[in-house]
């Protein structure tokens, strides 16, 4: 079977491993702030936390942002559910604006359709299939109402904004928040990261990974009980707020301080298959690549094809099926994430989402990842002309 995505992990990931396992520190050793380090410098920002999962580091973005209830974050309905479910485990609400139907990121037409009608306090723009949103225009309109950004870049990690700065630079966010499961750019198998500019942001999040702990005795608010007739008191803590144990372990670290070394040939390699689909794709009467020609810029982490299934004469279901037979697994990204019933006590309409429901209803994944062989993807190619056409 050919997944649609998957790791990959060399001989130098597993001995970076197993130098973990017989060294003394499993967890919190000292590898947690070298992969930090490597990070910072590969985005170009001053500082990043790693996490357990974009998940736990969204939920931590969010409370930076200060959502609580009463407060709304503004994202896309085509992404996995964890970015909106970010404010709402604050307790704050979550809102929808529809995408553009050729980068399938956040219209920001649609963003100021929106707040135009709703107060807004954050925005969590979307780099779907890797291709960076237009941060820039997002950040002009969110300066004007006072939002605070968190970029979702779960798919992001590798790709680059047009004027040459790395998503997770922040230059026109708040934070950015990636993934590194590993169908993503680079994997620690669980585990996520959030990058930032701005200090006070990264003493935050650094105490909310821990629990709300604060343990450097500069910010410490009860400063008399940190020492006794001028000594330190070296087991010293102050919880300062509700945290979590969204704790990443050295293990981790030192998978993805080696996967990092990699990234420069992963993200080659992605670009380099994803163009040789849009090329043999280029004249199928049925389908079309979404993003095509604007492959530079991405991480490429999916390659979608908009189908036009009326036209083929078969199911979204019975296509999926014949894939597999083929030996092809194929995947769909995403359910609009206000269909779930959970979201529709809201009542959304979908048609206030025409491009939304439009992209869903044509939207088909294939195999697209750093180890798939030449010849894999040319039996893929092959078997999209034949069965799509
Ligand atoms: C767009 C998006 N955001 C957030 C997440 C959550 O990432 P994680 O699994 O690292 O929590 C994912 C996961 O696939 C995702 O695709």
């Amino acid at each position: 079977m050919i997944p649609y995505g998957k790791h990959y992990i060399d001989q130098e990931d597993i001995n970076a491993v197993i130098k973990v396992l017989k060294s003394d520190n499993l967890t919190q050793g000292t590898l947690i702030a070298v992969f930090e380090k490597e990070i910072s410098k590969y985005v170009g920002a001053k500082y990043s936390v790693v996490v357990t999962s974009c998940t736990a580091g969204l939920h931590m973005a969010s409370i930076v942002a200060k959502m609580h209830k009463g407060k709304v974050l503004l994202t896309s309905p085509i992404t996995f559910v964890a970015t909106a479910n970010s404010s709402l485990f604050c307790g704050a609400e979550t809102i929808f604006a529809d995408i553009d139907s050729s980068t399938i990121n956040i219209s920001t037409d649609s963003i100021k359709k929106v707040i135009l009608k709703n107060k807004i306090h954050a925005i969590a723009p979307v780099h779907f299939g890797g291709l960076p949103c237009d941060v820039k225009k997002i950040k002009e309109i969110a300066d004007k109402v006072g939002a605070i950004i968190y970029e979702d870049a779960a798919h992001a990690f590798g790709a680059s904004f047009p004027d040459g700065s790395k998503v997770g630079s922040c230059k026109y966010s708040d934070m950015t928040v990636f993934s590194f499961h590993p169908v993503k750019s680079i994997t620690t198998g669980e585990g996520g990261a959030i990058t930032t500019n701005d200090k006070k942001i990264y003493e935050q999040l650094m105490r909310l990974r821990n629990h709300g702990l604060e343990k450097n005795q500069e910010n410490f608010q009860l400063k008399n009980n940190s020492f006794t007739n001028d000594l330190n008191s070296p087991w010293y803590y102050e919880m300062q707020e509700l945290g979590y144990n969204y704790r990443i372990t050295d293990i981790q670290c030192a998978l993805g301080l080696s996967q990092l070394k990699k990234i420069d040939k992963f993200i080659k390699r992605r670009r380099e298959l994803a163009k040789k689909y849009d090329l043999a794709f280029e004249n199928l009467k049925n389908c079309e690549p979404i993003q095509k020609n604007m492959r530079n810029f991405s991480s490429n982490h999916l390659y979608v094809l908009k189908i036009n299934f009326k036209k083929l004469g078969k199911t979204k279901e019975r296509l999926m099926e014949e894939f597999k037979s083929a030996e092809i697994i194929t995947q769909v990204h995403y359910i609009p994430v206000i269909s779930h019933p959970y979201f529709q006590i809201k009542n959304y309409k979908n048609s206030n989402f025409p491009n939304s429901y439009n992209y869903y209803n044509s939207a088909l994944s294939i195999p697209l990842f750093y180890a798939l062989t030449d010849k894999q993807q040319s039996y893929v190619i092959d078997q999209v002309k034949k069965l799509i056409g």
